[in-house]
């Protein structure tokens, strides 16, 4: 057995997305949402579901933030609902919302835990869509606004900003094949939606400074490649350097332009945007799960993997275990990630997500017994570590997720929560893999 200890300051903690567990959807005068829109469209949602009630976390904040403090985590990465903020999604700030997300701050910052709000996790103002959604430029303009306004209020205790969540999800299952909302499946609208959401990063990381804000970034989830060389080449184009290129380097990859010639000339990218999002940023946010297995199959049609990836297919190896979602399991997967971000692009990085679907609930001793999930955080932790040993600097890493919530087209289904939620009595329980995560806590590292 080896011990493994994480560099001093290295920091622990969960993370959650207002969606998917706050409920109170039309409280305080909080304006709907894609997702509210897109969860009451038949057929969008397992079983219709909806994030209405989630985990009601909106009124049970105290509860919540005591279960994180008997963990022992160092910090909280949550989202703001922008419909809470700016109901319609422009205007003048509600003050109900803002009033909800100052508390949370307020009271994570009594119990000793550091406050990492994301501005954006998916929960777009409806009247946005209805006038074009991410692929118009309005979008991002007015994310800047929103951004000033939550900055204004937030930043003096806020340890880390994060602008957007993941938002290749955002662009391509949001506008390319419509998993998720506002369901389009438009590969022009997703590649404007592309741009407009680097822009809106930009933008709103040039707010948050101007507010006063410590530390601010963006949660990537980058898809880590394996297989036959040239499809991942492509595929890392699309789905990573695209994002990667302009908020690091200033800018497209030309790769990726030329191959997605067929839907856009581009065009929507204008003089100084490349400058506006390629702002400074102190640790790059990476949300990880399971690598991507990749090679060319003449016969495959371009929507499974994203735009211009015509004639490549993704598969699943034999010999691998998988989650509840189905996805393989594979840690060194990890390690490869945090290692080739650090000798590319040599940017400090935090994992903003990890953590694995499985359904076990409370057994006979009411205890609810997730191996799985246990081995499934044991080998990532590791992984995380390997790679700081290989010389990535690595600063934290925060467990997806605090407890079992809305997991978006999937509904209730898919539990990710180290923290068992019963939605009938809303009533939380540790699972072992809360043990075990705040054993890690305390040790400041694990054993293998
Ligand atoms: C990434 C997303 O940010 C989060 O909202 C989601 O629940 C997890 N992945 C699991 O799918």
């Amino acid at each position: 057995m080896t011990q493994l200890t994480f560099p001093q300051g290295f920091l622990w903690g969960t993370a959650t997305a207002s969606y998917q567990i706050e409920g109170a959807a039309t409280e305080d005068g909080r304006g709907q949402s894609i997702w509210d829109t897109f969860s009451a469209t038949p057929g969008k949602t397992w079983r219709g579901q909806s994030g209405a009630v989630a985990c009601d976390h909106y009124h049970r904040v105290d509860e919540d933030i005591a279960l994180m403090a008997s963990l022992g985590v160092d910090t909280y990465r949550f989202s703001i609902a922008w419909p809470r903020i700016q109901p319609d999604g422009t205007g003048p700030a509600n003050p109900k919302g803002l009033d909800f997300y100052d508390r949370l701050v307020d009271k994570l910052v009594a119990a000793g835990i550091k406050p990492m709000p994301t501005l954006y996790h998916w929960d777009l103002p409806q009247g946005f869509e209805d006038r074009g959604g991410w692929p118009e430029r309005e979008t991002a303009e007015r994310f800047g606004d929103y951004a000033a306004i939550v900055g204004a209020r937030l930043s003096d205790r806020v340890h880390t900003w994060w602008t957007l969540n993941e938002p290749w999800c955002s662009a391509f299952l949001g506008y390319g094949n419509g998993h998720h909302a506002p369901g389009r499946t438009e590969p022009a609208a997703a590649l404007a939606a592309v741009h407009h959401l680097n822009l809106a990063h930009g933008l709103a990381v040039q707010s948050l400074r101007a507010a006063g804000a410590e530390q601010v970034s963006i949660v990537l989830n980058p898809t880590q490649c394996r297989g036959e060389e040239e499809a991942v080449r492509v595929v890392d184009g699309i789905a990573n350097r695209v994002f990667f290129d302009p908020i690091l380097r200033g800018q497209y990859p030309a790769d990726v332009v030329e191959r997605t010639q067929r839907h856009t000339d581009w065009s929507f990218v204008q003089d100084g945007d490349l400058e506006t999002i390629n702002q400074p940023i102190d640790v790059l946010g990476i949300n990880y799960y399971s690598p991507t297995w990749l090679r060319a199959n003449p016969d495959e049609p371009e929507s499974e993997v994203g735009p211009g990836t015509v004639g490549i297919e993704s598969y699943t190896p034999e010999g691998l275990d998988f989650t509840d979602m189905g996805w393989a399991v594979d840690a060194t997967g990890l390690t490869d990630l945090l290692v080739r971000i650090h000798k590319d692009y040599g940017v400090p990085t935090m994992i903003t997500e990890n953590g694995a679907a499985y359904p076990t609930g409370p057994g006979a001793d009411g205890e609810v017994h997730d191996d799985e999930r246990v081995a499934y955080l044991r080998s990532h932790i590791a992984a995380v570590h390997d790679a700081i040993e290989a010389g990535a600097d690595v600063r934290g890493y925060t467990a997806w997720s605090l407890m079992d919530n809305f997991e978006w087209a999937f509904g209730y289904d898919k539990r990710f929560g180290i923290v068992h939620v019963d939605y009938a009595t809303q009533v939380r329980t540790p699972k072992d893999s809360a043990k075990f995560y705040s054993k890690v806590i305390a040790d400041h590292g694990l054993t293998r």
